[in-house]
């Protein structure tokens, strides 16, 4: 069997995803603690022959100390550092040889790096199973398995669950990943950011793209019997995608137009209200938090919150009204302490101690992958950006055509771009972005606007010009 990573969500089916969930309440039900049935005491005799090595370049509290206590919990053996200044990165060492060298040490690898796609690049280098514990805005996929498996020991089921995402979606790899997840067991996603933190445009692009989601807008929720419920927009995942036709009804210009009709009132009743700090640390400058809004008592007062669950992934600053402590809705406690038995379940099955939760190969991407020297991330904290990891990274894309334009995705931060004009740089000419050929040439240039290809010395396609 290939060695399994988790890098995002998306490298587990769900089927894997609910069989990783079945081993955590296996754990839970078999190791209690008396009186806090969320959490797990004593120590299994599984892992003895293992050591998971822990290696965070960004601040952890819950996420490395889960791990290292649920490599503990199964009998196995831990190598920690919390600390990059204590590690050769200090010395300019690369991920790959970080990894290479690790792979040596433990049996399995928890990264957590500030730069979007480095856990990317330590998977592509290691062959013992590379987790990521959050890489930069990119994602969090062992935050999302305790985000779901909350959810689902809450509310019995996640399809058709309202979830409201709230605060700073921009920048929260939490709910980068969540969102994902969330589509995929088909909950509905009701973003509320805070101004100016909406969820990123490839994140939408990708819900709608990928996981088959409807947006509904204002209009569309009014005629749901949603009146003055504050969103703009929620996205709701057709039962599977091929019953995206069953939803079809409308001809517009000759082309059926989507349509998918909420249940009256559907949305009066919010299940989980997902609160999120400003990330602050992926933010220029001193960012304020002046205008931050906060979930507290009174803003649950409204009736629609009556029975919402409210979740935070912590930590938690100034967002979330200590006054909820003790009210029952409050389960980010729980939440916190669900990772131990769910990343227990993770360990065991990427260490094959319990082999039928993983299947022998990753779920297949959708997209096919292209790598050229000449073609770049434009995401500033992506991993290819950075001089250390450039000495051997090739930059590598998904390629994905959308209405014969070419979109192109990072392989390692997942960011997308949609270039303008595209180029070949054997022949210097550039022509508007519309993809005319079976697959990419060797040659491609991608050019963000024609001013960009006129300053590389580019010229336009003359059979362009006449058109
Ligand atoms: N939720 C989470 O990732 O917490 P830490 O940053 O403390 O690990």
């Amino acid at each position: 069997m290939m060695v399994r990573h988790l890098v995002t969500i998306d490298d587990l089916s769900e089927a894997e995803i609910q069989a990783i969930f079945s081993l955590a309440d296996e754990f839970l039900a078999s190791m209690p603690s008396p009186g806090s049935p969320h959490r797990i005491r004593g120590c299994l005799p599984l892992a003895d022959q293992f050591v998971l090595a822990t290696l965070f370049y960004e601040a952890s509290t819950r996420t490395r100390f889960s791990f290292e206590t649920a490599m503990i919990r199964l009998g196995g053996h831990v190598l920690s550092s919390a600390d990059p200044k204590t590690t050769s990165a200090a010395k300019g060492e690369t991920i790959a040889d970080t990894v290479r060298v690790l792979q040596n040490y433990a049996d399995v690898i928890v990264i957590r790096h500030p730069c979007e796609g480095a856990v990317k690049v330590a998977s592509e280098y290691s062959d013992v199973p590379i987790i990521n514990a959050g890489d930069g805005g990119h994602e969090h996929p062992t935050q999302t398995l305790c985000d779901l498996y909350t959810l689902q020991r809450e509310k019995g089921s996640l399809k058709n669950l309202n979830v409201l995402l709230w605060g700073d979606l921009k920048n929260g790899r939490t709910v980068h990943s969540l969102v994902y997840g969330l589509a995929r067991f088909g909950a509905r996603i009701i973003p509320l950011p805070a101004e100016g933190f909406g969820l990123p445009e490839h994140v939408t692009r990708r819900l709608l793209r990928d996981y088959d989601c409807v947006p509904l807008s204002n209009d569309e929720l009014i005629d749901a019997g949603t009146d003055k419920f504050p969103v703009d927009v929620v996205y709701v995942t057709p039962e599977k995608p091929h019953q995206r036709s069953l939803f079809s009804d409308v001809k517009e210009k000759g082309t059926d137009v989507l349509r998918v009709r909420l249940p009256h009132n559907a949305l009066s009743k919010i299940d989980a209200c997902y609160v999120t700090r400003l990330q602050r640390e992926r933010m220029p400058g001193d960012a304020s938090a002046e205008n931050y809004p906060m979930v507290d008592t009174e803003f649950l007062k409204d009736r629609r919150y009556r029975h919402s669950s409210v979740m935070h992934p912590l930590p938690r600053v100034t967002e979330l009204g200590y006054d909820l402590d003790d009210d029952a809705r409050a389960v980010y406690f729980k939440q916190a302490s669900y990772g131990v038995p769910v990343r227990m379940a993770l360990i065991a099955a990427l260490l094959q101690i319990k082999p039928d939760v993983l299947g022998a190969v990753p779920p297949k991407k959708r997209h096919s992958l292209f790598a050229r020297s000449t073609v770049h991330c434009d995401n500033p904290n992506c991993v290819t950006g950075l001089e250390t990891e450039q000495r051997y990274l090739t930059p590598k894309f998904l390629v994905i055509i959308e209405d014969e334009r070419l979109t192109i995705r990072c392989q390692y931060c997942e960011h997308e771009s949609i270039p303008e004009f595209i180029g070949r740089s054997s022949t210097k000419k550039y022509e508007p972005n519309r993809m005319r050929w079976e697959s990419l040439p060797d040659d491609i240039t991608l050019f963000t606007d024609e001013a960009a290809a006129i300053a590389a010395g580019y010229q336009p396609y003359k059979q362009r010009l006449k058109v």
